[in-house]
């Protein structure tokens, strides 16, 4: 398949060491959770949470909703739940890609109704082409208006999640 970069490794490990300064001023004197939604959030996540200069726990959970096609089924499954207790804790949830927002929307009110006492989002890319739910993004990496995007944790049926980058199919 054809594709474009749009943003070099380089250009995506500078953004995150910002928006690990921010996130780790805003949370200073507090040991939040971060939960990543996998897959495709790895690579963000663990350049994330190394470029981060407080004390963090780390757990994930899984979500399915698109099977092999390039829109969200909006049905979304869990498929691998959060296993430290949320309760009374401060959770920031990290995910690669927000479109449609559904799948956001979901975990965020399952944390919710845990008892975690505050949830924050944080997304490397915010697309806002598809979005169908009103959610606020605390800390967003970059915004890209529309197409399909794979690499660096991001997929196409499986496939380009190793990529060194960000880069858009030619459809
Ligand atoms: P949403 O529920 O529609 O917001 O979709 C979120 C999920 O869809 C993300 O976790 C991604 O895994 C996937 N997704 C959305 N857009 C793209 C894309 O352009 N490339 C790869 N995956 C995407
Ligand atoms: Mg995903």
């Amino acid at each position: 398949m054809e594709m474009e970069c749009l943003i070099s490794l380089e250009d995506i490990r500078k953004r995150v060491k910002e928006l690990g300064i921010q996130i780790s001023q805003d949370y200073r004197g507090k040991e939040p959770i971060m939960i990543g939604i996998l897959n495709g959030v790895i690579f963000f996540f663990s350049d994330l949470v190394l470029s981060l200069d407080i004390p963090v726990k780390i757990d994930f959970i899984r979500a399915a909703s698109y099977g092999a096609s390039m829109e969200s089924s909006g049905d979304i499954k869990i498929t691998k739940d959060v296993e430290l207790p949320v309760s009374g804790q401060d959770i920031i949830l990290v995910e690669d890609i927000i479109d449609t927002g559904l799948t956001l929307k979901v975990i965020k009110d399952r944390l919710r109704q845990r008892g975690a006492s505050s949830v924050r989002i944080c997304v490397l890319i915010d697309k806002g082409e598809r979005r169908k739910e009103r959610i606020y993004i605390d800390y967003c990496g970059f915004k890209i208006p529309e197409g399909f995007l794979v690499g660096y944790g991001l997929d196409f049926n499986e496939r380009y999640r190793y990529l060194p980058g960000i880069f858009k199919l030619k459809t």
